[in-house]
């Protein structure tokens, strides 16, 4: 994947040696395993930075992760981790490297990238964030009438939305004391749902906009700013409704109201966004990889700067272990390579991500993109199409809820899928008042009971429960649906970070073997062009006539609709 062209991944020994294996293990049920081998647990289980990655209940064996790991070093990924954490250009479509581990660089530290420290880079960048979360909390930072800003609404889409809004939820309890209060919201789709509730909510004199974009060009972020454009001008120009503030000038409140983040500052400028309240980032920073640097800055208005550097000290050691373990040891590599024996030797393209903490909502949300976009690919990096699958297809929500709406095609459906439990160990310790820790401490304890329970239940099926004689066929369990279970030690600032890094790196382990690019998105293009066709022919400014007849009758229903 770093320009070099290899064979295909289906043509490498160790793939061939799987398909047999696969064979040979393909009615083995999972309970049988765990029969034959008591101390799995201890064979698949491996701890680093505060996270436990229990791999046992994978639908495979010691034979198989040796086959595995010889099809890793086959397919070169030692070499290839060390080329993208050295800078190297793997995102051979858009010829760049894919640096976001440098922007978790512990601060000190250097990097030269093609003669370019950019670890000094990031942390120059960060201490500009620093500054302005700190007029912020300060409650320095006044809006165009004088007043402190009390709501920051972050305006991005994709990576520059899921990413911010997942971590701000997750750490949501981090919140530094003795700041000014301040909230932060999101709003990222562009029929203007989100942003039309906080219009109508939110005081126009106390609230700013993030416009958080990196290429400065979509049209969904760009739609909600101008949206939020006007709404803070004609609320508090001299032709505004509001008796109470003075009439400022349009300028004024596009100074005072508008942070931009994007690698483009040059767009920042051409809409208005003023010099001092532009944070800066790379091409080279994927916009799905990109929450650790000024992406962030929701973030960092959450948890304060500390806590927003331990979330990148959490990362920056997941990064470290990434590079330094022996494949065997290495999370992320394990975990790569439980979903490609999944997909590529078991056929199963169905992954669900079931969190167990509420904290944890929009887990799934931020993995769907890291995941899919990353590796929902079919033409290798140099460019034939594969015929074998990549990316399964990756969905899910909170775990406790997912029980009570899509477990039952997990239990007793005809697809088979591999779920990912996610669940803190320690909860609640700091609640202050003792009958509602113990109250919450149980309800923790009952989480985690479902979690276990859940697990085992998909692998040992009708045996987890006691022999109480024959039951129909619609009371029984077929179980051997494989998962993999996550612990954190707690939930972090710095066991979150590691987290996400885990699966970031998992998803560039699973790139390297199937030889595919994870850092382009050609395919969301498509998409954003034909949108602007359409759109000028919905305006009534292109020709509907060479549109096929499903799309004609559409457009021509919302004519209609319309006119009435
Ligand atoms: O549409 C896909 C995408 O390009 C994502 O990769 C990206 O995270 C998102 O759009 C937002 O892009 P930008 O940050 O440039 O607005």
């Amino acid at each position: 994947m770093v320009g070099s062209s290899r064979a295909t991944p289906d043509t490498l020994p160790a793939w061939q040696t799987l398909k047999q294996h696969a064979q040979a293990l393909e009615h083995v049920h999972l309970k049988n395993l765990f029969g034959t081998d008591p101390g799995r647990w201890t064979h698949f289980t491996r701890q680093v930075a505060g996270l436990t990655l229990d791999l046992s209940k994978q639908r495979w064996d010691d034979d198989t992760l040796e086959h595995l790991l010889a099809l890793a070093e086959e397919a070169g990924v030692p070499g290839a981790i060390d080329a993208l954490l050295s800078g190297k250009r793997v995102n051979v479509s858009e010829n760049r490297p894919a640096l976001h581990t440098a922007l978790r660089l512990p601060p000190g530290s250097s990097l030269e990238v093609e003669g370019e420290d950019v670890a000094a880079a990031v942390h120059d960048s960060l201490t500009q964030m620093e500054r302005l979360v700190a007029r912020l909390h300060a409650g320095q930072w006044r809006g165009a009438t004088g007043k402190p800003i009390r709501h920051v609404v972050n305006l991005g889409v994709g990576g520059s939305d899921l990413g911010p809004l997942m971590v701000t939820h997750a750490l949501a309890d981090y919140q530094p004391e003795g700041i000014h209060p301040l909230e932060v919201h999101f709003a990222s789709t562009m029929d203007g749902s989100q942003l039309a509730d906080y219009l109508t909510r939110f005081n126009p004199e106390t609230t700013i906009f993030v416009l958080s974009s990196k290429s400065f060009t979509t049209i969904d972020t760009l739609s909600n700013a101008n949206t939020a454009r006007d709404w803070l001008i004609g609320r508090l120009s001299k032709h505004g409704e509001l008796p109470s503030a003075s009439p400022v000038s349009a300028e004024l409140i596009i100074r005072q109201h508008f942070i931009g983040v994007s690698a483009s500052p040059e767009k920042m400028s051409e809409w208005g966004i003023t010099p001092d309240h532009q944070l800066m980032f790379w091409e080279w920073v994927g916009g799905r990889y990109s929450l650790w640097g000024t992406i962030g800055l929701p973030i960092a208005l959450v948890v304060g700067m500390e806590n927003f550097r331990e979330l990148l000290a959490g990362a920056h050691a997941m990064d470290r272990h990434f590079r330094e373990a022996p494949m065997a040891e290495n999370l992320p590599v394990l975990l790569g390579l439980a979903g490609i024996w999944n997909v590529n030797f078991l056929d199963i393209r169905a992954h669900s991500i079931l969190p167990y903490d509420g904290r944890l909502e929009y887990f799934a949300a931020y993995l769907e993109q890291l995941e899919m976009e990353s590796n929902g690919k079919s033409v290798t990096s140099q460019g034939q199409a594969v015929n074998y699958s990549t990316c399964p297809v990756l969905w899910g929500q909170l775990g406790p809820n997912a029980q009570h709406a899509f477990y039952q095609l997990l239990h007793q459906g005809t697809q088979p899928v591999v779920c990912d439990f996610i669940a803190p160990l320690k909860r609640y310790d700091d609640v202050a008042d003792p009958d509602t820790r113990r109250h919450l401490k149980a309800q923790h304890r009952l989480a985690l009971a479902n979690c276990f329970a859940q697990s085992r239940v998909l692998m040992l099926g009708d045996d987890a429960l006691e022999d109480d004689g024959p039951r129909p066929e619609h009371k029984r369990y077929r179980g051997n649906q494989p998962s993999t279970t996550v612990l954190l030690d707690q939930l972090t600032p710095s066991t979150l970070g590691a987290l996400i890094a885990l699966y970031e790196h998992k998803v560039f382990v699973q790139a390297v073997i199937w030889d595919i690019n994870p850092f382009d998105q050609w395919g969301v293009e498509l998409g954003k062009q034909i949108a602007t066709d359409t759109q000028k022919i919905i305006d009534h400014q292109g020709d509907l006539t060479r549109m096929d007849a499903s799309s004609r009758g559409l457009i021509e229903a919302f004519w209609a609709a319309e006119q009435e």
